[in-house]
């Protein structure tokens, strides 16, 4: 029985014409192989439907069928530390998905603990039980946001897949709800919430530049616009692997599938330095690589946030990171354009700024429907053509996010990293997060931040200043300005993602850094005021180990920081010159 029969195919979408109910973002199938698609646009008696799926061999005449519900993955245990494609289907290599039937991730069982009895009524969002994975993680079930009621039967303790009904429930109109251990969720609809919580912790990054200068906070969200070439993968993956986040969720959206592979092979060997347990097990991969279907990969951020909301209704804090939101805004482009419809900037639809808010807003601190604080950050990258940040995707992102965190190709080039401009990033979210460090061991952190911000604002304007001049006609004082500003680039804003000691470094230890830098600068401010060149405290040996101490100080060694600062001391006062 088909409810209406393709028309006209072009690419990714397809028109149809069938005097069927259709729904708005109903969820299709169409043809003998049942290719995923989703209904975007209705003018009776046609419909025109975006396809999930290569559309390889789909004809006019070819049947679409309902499925009476909108596009919505099955959200639940199994989804840590795998790999899945834009609507959240087990992939088992980048590239070739499975497809739906084959190797549901469902097929799995999971020791099942009720945490409900018979007759007990159940709210919304509340657990009725519990489900321990293969990794040890122990995740609540709960009734789906929008279902309550009164608890008619429970299983007991046992085995059981994520799609067999454990619980039934009778709500308010006497119905019977049955409940796995998973639910299914419409992709394009925020699971809700109780109410959203102030921005006041940060998500730590282990990354000095962005926890120190620009920090995100928990529930926050972050844009990392830059170039091509200038590190918005290897940052973001640097992310995930790093962030004080419980579940991490990585969007790989249209981008080269070998770097999805790269994840892959890193995180199961790489530890968290805080649990100690593999990075693998926090994380779930969401890969539409470029050489995937284009719809998929318009969907696959929502895929992603969705599952980031899931893991926030356990409890927990999440971040997701989307490598590239310009590929996803292409993917909408593609199809806006299929669709013929009128062009606004850059051939992009006049709705890709709603739809980027719509996006952006789904992150936030939160009271869950449990009654728990939980969070969902997103750090979306930007791939700007040729790196011009005024195009309409980083303009419009800009415009929802809480901080930006500008890679710049200059520093990029320079082999900088992480090449983010310290002067044209900013974040939203300092201001509420200085009383976190203020309290946690670093009482001057606001002090100095803006002390390390302003050398390197001068630092600029003394270096562009030089590129008219040459350094050597700048005033001494100006020359310390630029000699103090490279250490603090090279020692402290500089960090190798590649490093074995440097490429995590805790807030305990960023405050140490930080300490260490301005007091060099401020013994140099004195030793220049003794007469003291330039030119000699640009050669000290102590300034070298401050630029190494990244590299040669590991974590848990505050020790090791205590005696540099003393030996800085002494290196100093060996200078001599006039006493001031
Ligand atoms: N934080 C970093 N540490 C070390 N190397 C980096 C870092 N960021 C970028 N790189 C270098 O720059 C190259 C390009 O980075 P990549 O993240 O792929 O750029 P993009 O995604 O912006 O195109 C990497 O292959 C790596 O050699
Ligand atoms: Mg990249």
């Amino acid at each position: 029985m088909s409810d209406a029969v393709v028309s006209f195919v072009s690419g990714p979408v397809l028109r149809a014409r069938g005097d069927a109910p259709f729904a708005m973002n109903e969820a299709v199938l169409i043809g003998a192989g049942a290719r995923l698609g989703e209904v975007i646009q209705i003018r009776h008696p046609e419909i025109v439907v975006q396809v999930y799926e290569d559309t390889t061999g789909l004809r006019p005449g070819m049947e679409v069928r309902r499925t009476s519900g909108p596009l919505a993955i099955r959200v639940g245990p199994g989804l840590l530390g795998r790999i899945f494609d834009g609507l959240l289907r087990p992939l088992t290599n980048v590239g070739e998905y499975v497809r739906p039937g084959v190797a549901p991730v469902s097929s799995e069982l999971f020791p099942f603990e009720p945490l409900a009895r018979g007759g007990d009524v159940l709210r919304e969002g509340a657990p009725f039980g519990a489900v321990r994975e293969a990794n040890g993680r122990r995740l609540r079930c709960f009734a789906p946001p929008g279902v309550e009621g009164r608890i008619a039967h429970i299983v007991g303790p046992g085995l059981v897949s994520g799609h067999e009904t454990v619980c039934t429930l009778t709500d308010a109109a006497g119905d019977e709800r049955p409940l796995a251990v998973g639910h299914d969720w419409p992709v394009r609809r925020p699971r809700p919430v109780r109410r959203r919580l102030p921005f006041d912790r940060p998500l730590v990054t282990g990354q000095r530049i962005l926890d120190t200068l620009f920090p995100v906070a928990r529930g926050g969200r972050a844009a990392l616009p830059g170039g091509f070439g200038t590190g918005k993968t290897i940052l973001q993956q640097t992310l995930a692997k790093w962030s004080h986040a419980d579940v991490v969720v990585y969007v790989g959206c249209g981008e080269r599938g070998n770097e999805m592979a790269e994840v892959l092979e890193e995180l199961p060997a790489a530890e968290d330095p805080r649990t100690g347990r593999p990075l693998l097990e926090r994380t779930v991969i969401i890969a539409n690589t470029s050489n995937m279907p284009v719809a998929a990969r318009e969907a696959s951020i929502y895929t992603g946030i969705t599952v980031a909301e899931y893991f926030r209704d356990q409890g927990l804090d999440v971040a997701l990171m989307a490598d590239s939101t310009s590929r996803w805004a292409e993917a909408l482009r593609e199809i806006s354009g299929r669709l013929g419809e009128l062009p606004a900037e850059a051939g992009y639809p006049a709705y890709l700024s709603s739809r980027l808010a719509d996006f952006y807003e789904r992150a936030g601190r939160v009271r869950t429907m449990a009654d728990e604080d939980a969070s969902v950050t997103v750090i979306g990258a930007v791939s700007p053509p040729g790196g011009d940040f005024s195009e309409p995707v980083t303009k419009h992102t800009e415009r929802y996010t809480r901080c930006l965190w500008r890679l710049d190709a200059r520093r990029a080039h320079a082999r900088q990293y992480p090449a983010i401009d310290p002067l044209s990033s900013y974040s939203s979210d300092a201001a509420r997060l200085a009383s976190w460090w203020e309290a946690g061991g670093s009482p001057r952190w606001s002090e100095q931040r803006r002390r390390l911000l302003a050398l390197l604002e001068e630092h600029t304007h003394i270096e562009r200043m030089s590129r008219i001049i040459g350094t050597d006609a700048l005033p001494a004082r100006q020359q310390l300005v630029l000699c103090s500003a490279s250490l603090a680039i090279e020692g402290f804003l500089c960090q190798s993602a590649l490093s074995k000691t440097d490429a995590y470094c805790s807030p305990a230890r960023q405050a140490s850094m930080l300490g260490l830098i301005l007091r060099w600068v401020e013994l140099g401010e004195e030793a220049l005021s003794r007469g003291v060149p330039v030119a000699t405290m640009a050669g000290m040996p102590i300034r070298r180990r401050l630029v190494r101490m990244g590299e040669d100080i590991g974590e848990g060694r505050p020790g090791a920081f205590d005696e540099l600062r003393v030996e800085l001391g002494h290196a100093f006062a060996a200078l001599g010159g006039a006493a001031p």
